[in-house]
């Protein structure tokens, strides 16, 4: 017996890194697995992998940062599967720009929160929709240590995070005794294209990659699967009495 046997999980962000990883992790335990992604050609090649292992998924392309596409995406979820057990939201930007807030380009600071913030909402909100009418399930939001801190030059991506943290512990108090819970995992630096390739381009930047490092009291970064081990832990009975949580992953950094 299989942790999420006879569990339906739908990620999001499921093309790429902690997505990937936990999608790729949700089907090994045993969970018919619902990709979502705007990265077509990526989410089809973690859906391929998955099947040549025996998993059964299905690819949804979808930008959560419009609403008729989120809506669309539970929709096809249930079409296909019946229902929701496990959501773990993961799809995210960081934005290229580094910034202060006075200097920061209005249409990249609103596509943050738009994606981010809204995009995520809509996840919730459909998928908790789904929740109530079956009975139950668990949501996990891949939010970010920067829900927690501010975060310098970055000022849409800590806005949007300490949002997506907000509407976690609401959503958790409002549906507590429902059935549903609602976490959010915080990762500081985890090694992912969106880190690696990213604002700071650390793939090629030896100083900024150091200091992504040594954030860490552990002195390494993260991987994706130990943000995927805690996020399918909190999809799990195993946390049956936890909900509201902003939980750090973080290699002791907030010690
Ligand atoms: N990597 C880190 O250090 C780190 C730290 C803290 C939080 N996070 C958060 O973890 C989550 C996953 O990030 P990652 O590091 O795995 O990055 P990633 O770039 O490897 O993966 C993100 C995935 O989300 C998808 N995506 C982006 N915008 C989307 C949209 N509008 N609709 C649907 N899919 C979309 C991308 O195509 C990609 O497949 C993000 O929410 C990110 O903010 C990452």
């Amino acid at each position: 017996m299989n942790r999420f046997d006879n569990k339906i999980a739908l990620v999001t962000g499921a093309a790429s890194g902690i997505g990937r990883a936990t999608a790729l992790s949700f089907a090994r335990e045993g969970a018919k697995v619902v990709l979502a992604d705007v990265d077509a050609t990526q989410g089809m090649a973690v859906r391929a992998e998955i099947e040549a292992n025996g998993g059964e998924s299905i690819f949804v392309l979808c930008n959560i940062g419009e609403r008729t596409a989120v809506v669309n995406l539970v929709e096809t979820a249930v079409q296909q599967f019946g229902r929701i057990d496990c959501a773990v939201n993961c799809a995210g930007i960081a934005g290229k720009i580094s910034k202060p807030i006075h200097e920061y380009p209005e249409e990249a600071w609103l596509q943050q929160i738009q994606i981010n913030l809204i995009g995520t909402w809509y996840c919730v909100k459909f998928q908790l929709e789904q929740m109530l009418k079956q009975g139950g399930g668990t949501i996990v939001c891949v939010s970010s240590a920067a829900g927690l801190v501010g975060q310098p030059e970055n000022s849409p991506y800590a806005a949007s995070k300490h949002g997506v943290n907000g509407l976690v512990k609401t959503a958790a108090i409002e549906y507590a005794t429902q059935n549903i819970r609602v976490n959010a995992i915080c990762p500081t630096a985890i090694e992912t294209p969106m880190i690696m390739q990213g604002r700071r381009k650390l793939a090629e930047n030896p100083e900024a990659l150091q200091q992504a490092i040594n954030f860490q009291r552990m002195k390494r970064m993260g991987q994706p699967q130990e943000v995927a081990d805690v996020a399918l832990w909190l999809s799990s009975s195993e946390s049956s009495f936890i909900t509201g949580h902003t939980m750090a992953v973080d290699g002791g950094a907030f010690a």
